[in-house]
């Protein structure tokens, strides 16, 4: 395929949530979308959405364990856009199971695997191209990454943390290249990832919880800065916070 004229995002987690939210924030603004995660009917459910608005969307099955999968789905996004000018790294998980006297290793590697080595992975395989366009990265992080949460799990906790320290590496040396990355610390926000903690949040908690789109407001605000700009952390916490 030619190269779009469009501006071009790969989204992660682009199925659901913060991702899905961001995807379409993205698509109104006129960027071409391309959709990753696991599970093929949601990201078509998306893109479904993206073209009815007459949008451009691309669905890119992908589990970001897996990492020949990243590289293979970087060469598709690429090669079928000519380009790639943002990436949105949103998918996550995290396990009821958190604290240190009932954690389970397997998940730990798990989460660690999906937060933070898919998440250096991802970066990896999209680098190339993010130099030519001089872009921008979003790594949906968590209040946890940005400072100590007691409640939010040894793994989770400490692979979200982690993600601040990877994102600081890549504008220090990728500065050359105008490649810039932010930090995206949000606090709760009602999504179906709050159906992974130990206590589920009723109605009236979610209720006073960010929401998907005041997290991907915030991401056009990032993808939509000026070249010579970068955005390094975002921390956005529902006002009915402590
Ligand atoms: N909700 C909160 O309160 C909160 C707060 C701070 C940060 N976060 C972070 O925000 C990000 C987005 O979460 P969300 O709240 O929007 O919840 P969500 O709707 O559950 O989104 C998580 C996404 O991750 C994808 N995913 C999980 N494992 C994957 C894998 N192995 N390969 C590919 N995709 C995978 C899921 O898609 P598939 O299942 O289809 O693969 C899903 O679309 C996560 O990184 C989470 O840690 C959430």
């Amino acid at each position: 395929m030619a190269a779009t004229t469009l501006r071009t995002v790969w989204i992660t987690g682009g199925g659901s949530g913060m991702g899905r939210a961001s995807a379409l924030t993205a698509a109104a603004d006129g960027w071409a979308v391309a959709l990753s995660g696991r599970r093929r009917d949601a990201l078509e459910s998306v893109a479904g959405e993206i073209t009815a608005a007459g949008g451009t969307a691309l669905v890119v099955p992908l589990d970001v364990q897996d990492r020949a999968a990243i590289t293979a789905a970087a060469e598709i996004v690429t090669m079928h856009f000519g380009r790639l000018d943002a990436l949105v790294l949103a998918a996550g998980l995290n396990t009821p199971q958190r604290r240190w006297d009932d954690q389970d290793l397997g998940e730990f590697e798990a989460i660690v695997a999906t937060n933070l080595t898919a998440v250096a992975a991802t970066l990896d395989a999209a680098l190339p191209a993010l130099r030519e366009s001089r872009g921008v990265v979003v790594a949906i992080s968590s209040y946890a990454g940005w400072t100590f949460q007691p409640g939010a799990g040894v793994a989770y906790s400490a692979s979200k943390t982690a993600i601040s320290s990877l994102l600081r590496s890549l504008n220090q040396q990728e500065a050359i290249h105008g490649v810039r990355a932010c930090h995206l610390c949000p606090g709760d926000v009602a999504t179906d990832f709050l159906q992974q903690r130990p206590e589920v949040p009723d109605a009236a908690a979610r209720a006073v919880m960010l929401t998907p789109e005041d997290i991907a407001r915030s991401v056009q605000f990032v993808l939509e800065a000026p070249s010579h700009v970068r955005i390094d952390e975002l921390v956005i916490s529902p006002v009915s916070s402590a």
